[in-house]
């Protein structure tokens, strides 16, 4: 029996900058991935839902403050309009839960993710209650462009889709896989200014080169990030 396709995951993203998301999302793997139709990508001016004369979605803080803040009726008309009942609507904020390597994975068999960015403000607090499923923060840091975060988000989870990634790049091995951090990587030439690729590299032997690569992941993750695992005790013979 053919296998119905599954629609690819879409990313609806609003922001007061949407140029921002769609000059990195048009480049390179997230590029090709969409123009091959493995995601769909779509960036919003909050700004089209506005209802004010000059296209305000932003206003001063009630009780005072520096900054302004995204006001609700935007938000909430953009939302309900691009939501459907499978979306997840994601709050992109430094107060969020801290994104990870788990975190883009889960987000990966989602249907339809709804990012909303902030920009050097806050979002009216009825939007975080009421419309966002997810909070989430790329690091603790605050950006003045929250377009960034959603774009380091697209990013991240859609290289976890089947065949967003080429043969050439593989999963395996890199960073955060096995809570381990990646291994050194060479390539030609075998000496530069008088420094060699370990030997092993160069002997062909894919058991022992496998064994050399994982010891190298353990010892860097023991030293870099103790955090990360608690794999670093194991050392595969
Ligand atoms: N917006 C501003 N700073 C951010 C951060 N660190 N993570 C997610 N969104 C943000």
């Amino acid at each position: 029996m053919i296998q119905p396709m599954n629609s690819p995951l879409r990313f609806d993203v609003l922001s007061l900058f949407p140029r921002t998301v769609d000059s990195f999302v048009g480049e390179s793997i997230l590029g090709k991935a969409s123009a091959r139709g493995l995601i769909e990508i779509s960036s919003h001016d909050l700004r089209d839902w506005s209802k004010g004369k000059h296209r305000e979605a932003d206003d001063r803080p009630f009780g005072g403050g520096a900054g302004m803040v995204l006001k609700p009726e935007p938000l909430f008309d953009a939302v309900e309009e691009l939501s459907r009942p499978q979306s997840t609507v994601i709050y992109m904020a430094p107060d969020g839960d801290p994104f990870t390597t788990q975190m883009a994975k889960e987000l990966s068999i989602s249907q339809h993710l709804v990012l909303i960015s902030g920009h050097y403000e806050g979002i009216d607090q009825r939007v975080r209650d009421e419309l966002v499923h997810r909070e989430v923060s790329i690091g603790d840091y605050v950006l003045t462009n929250g377009s960034l975060a959603a774009a380091v988000m697209i990013d991240a989870v859609s290289r976890h889709i089947p065949g967003v990634l080429g043969d050439d790049e593989s999963l395996l091995d890199e960073s955060f896989e096995d809570d381990l951090l990646g291994c050194p990587q060479y390539t030609r030439p075998a000496e530069f200014r008088g420094i060699k690729v370990p030997e092993v590299l160069l002997s062909g032997n894919h058991e022992e080169i496998a064994r050399w690569r994982h010891e190298q992941r353990v010892q860097k993750t023991r030293s870099l990030r103790p955090d990360l695992s608690t794999n670093t005790q194991t050392i595969r013979n």
